[in-house]
C-alpha cells in the first residue's frame, strides 16, 4: 500500500515541564501518525533549525525544512499538520491548500480572528481539502461514555450544557466545541456575555480572559452556560455538565472523579469507570489522528471537521463581541476581529502586565 505522505509544520521543542510557552503538541501528532502503517512522516519545518532537527532525529524524518512554503512546494504532501501557535493556522491553512494537499490537522483554536476561521473553512471547502482540528476529547472515554449514557436516556431530555473552562478561548475551544459533540452538531442562534479582563493572560501568544459569563441558545432549544471562578472557586464544579430533564451528568468533576452522573430523585451520584482515562488522556490524540486518516481514506466527514468546528468559536467570537456590544449578539457572527484582542489594542481593556510565568 502506498503510504500517506505527511508533513508537519511547528515542531515544537520538547521540554521537560510543558507551559503555555511551548507545549511541543508536534511530537503528539508525530506519535500517532507513527502509530499507523497508512502513514510515513516524509518533511518537517520549523523556523527554528534546532528544534527541527531535533524533531527529524526522534521521527527519523528525512527532509526538514525552515521555510514551511518550500516544504508544500517540493514534498507533494497528502496530510499536513499545523501545530503553531493559533496567529498563525490562517496562513498556513490557506497555503496548504494553496499547495494541494488532500488532508489539513491544525491544532486548536481554529484562529485569532472571526474573518479568519472563515476564510480557512472557505478555502479548504473550495480546494476540496478536508480540514479538521484537535479537539481530541471527542475520543475521551470519559467524553463518550457520558454522550451514551445521555443517548441511552440516562438524564432523559437535554436541556442545558453548562461549562467551567478557565477561559473560552484557548480551553474552552475544547470544552465548548464538546458542546456541539453532545447536542448533535446543533448551531447556536444568539450568545449573551460578560468577560473580565484585568490581569494579562496570553496563552500561546493569545489573550484569554480572566473571567466569563456567556448564555446561549442552540437551534433545538439547549441552551449552554458558560461560567468560571476567580481562580480557587468554580461555579459548575466540573468541565462539561449535560443537564437533562431528568437528571445531570458531570464530566470532570474539581478534585472528583471523571465522570459520574445522578438520575432524578436520587441522592447519590453514580461514578463511572472509565478505564483509567482523565479528561486529558491518555490516547486521545492517536484515536482523533486515525480517526482523521480513516476518514480521509474512506471519503468519510469528519466530526473534527471545521464545520463542526465552527459551531463553538462562533459562540467564542460571539461571546467577545457580545462584551464589546454590551448586548446579546445574533448569529451569523458578522464581525472579521477578535473583539477580545481588539478591545486591549484600543485599550477599552487595559489588564495589568503579566508577569513571568504568566497570571
Ligand atoms: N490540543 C491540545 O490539547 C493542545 C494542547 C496544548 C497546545 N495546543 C495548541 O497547539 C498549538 C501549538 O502550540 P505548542 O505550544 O505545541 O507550540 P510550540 O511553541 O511548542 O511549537 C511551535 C513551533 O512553531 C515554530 N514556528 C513558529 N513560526 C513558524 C513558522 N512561520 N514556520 C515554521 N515554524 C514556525 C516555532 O519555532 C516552534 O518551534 C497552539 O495552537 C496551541 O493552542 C493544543
Amino acid at each position: 500500500m502506498t503510504k500517506l505522505r505527511v508533513g508537519i509544520i511547528g515542531t515544537g521543542k520538547k521540554k521537560e515541564r510543558r507551559d503555555r510557552f511551548g507545549f511541543a503538541m508536534a511530537y503528539e501528532h508525530a506519535d500517532a501518525y507513527q502509530a499507523l502503517d497508512s502513514c510515513e512522516i516524509v518533511a518537517c519545518a520549523d523556523l527554528v533549525e534546532e528544534n527541527a532537527r531535533a524533531f527529524a532525529d526522534t521521527y527519523e524524518v528525512e527532509k526538514i525544512f525552515l521555510d514551511y512554503r518550500a516544504m508544500l512546494d517540493e514534498m507533494r504532501l497528502d496530510v499536513v499538520s499545523i501545530c503553531t501557535w493559533p496567529r498563525l493556522h490562517e496562513p498556513m491553512v490557506l497555503d496548504a491548500c494553496r499547495a494541494g494537499v488532500r488532508a489539513i490537522h491544525c491544532e486548536k483554536p481554529i484562529a485569532d480572528t472571526w474573518g479568519g476561521v472563515q476564510r480557512m473553512a472557505r478555502a479548504a471547502e473550495q480546494a476540496g481539502v478536508q480540514l479538521t482540528f484537535n479537539h481530541q476529547r471527542r475520543y475521551g472515554t470519559p467524553f463518550v461514555l457520558a454522550k451514551r449514557l445521555l443517548d441511552d436516556g440516562a438524564i432523559g431530555q437535554l436541556v442545558r450544557l453548562e461549562s467551567d473552562p478557565g477561559n473560552i478561548y484557548d480551553s474552552g475551544t475544547h470544552y465548548i466545541d464538546l458542546f456541539s459533540f453532545f447536542n448533535g452538531e446543533q448551531r447556536a442562534k444568539w450568545v449573551l456575555a460578560q468577560i473580565d479582563y484585568r490581569q494579562e493572560n496570553l496563552v500561546f501568544g493569545a489573550h484569554c480572559e480572566n473571567q466569563n459569563l456567556v448564555l446561549t441558545e442552540y437551534e433545538n432549544g439547549v441552551f449552554g452556560l458558560i461560567m468560571s471562578g476567580t481562580g480557587d472557586s468554580s461555579p459548575v464544579g466540573c468541565v462539561d455538565k449535560l443537564v437533562g430533564a431528568d437528571g445531570v451528568i458531570e464530566v470532570g468533576v474539581t478534585n472528583g472523579p471523571a465522570l459520574r452522573y445522578r438520575q432524578a430523585g436520587e441522592q447519590a451520584w453514580v461514578t463511572v469507570d472509565t478505564g483509567g482515562e482523565s479528561i486529558h488522556g491518555p490516547g486521545f490524540i492517536n484515536r482523533a489522528i486515525a480517526d482523521v486518516v480513516t476518514c480521509l481514506l474512506e471519503g468519510r466527514r469528519c466530526q473534527l471537521d471545521v464545520r463542526n468546528a465552527l459551531i463553538a468559536t462562533e459562540i467564542i467570537f460571539g461571546a467577545y463581541e457580545s462584551s464589546r456590544r454590551h448586548g446579546r449578539v445574533d448569529f451569523p457572527l458578522e464581525i472579521d476581529d477578535n473583539p477580545l484582542a481588539a478591545m486591549v489594542e484600543q485599550g477599552i481593556l487595559a489588564p495589568a502586565p503579566m508577569t513571568t510565568g504568566g497570571a
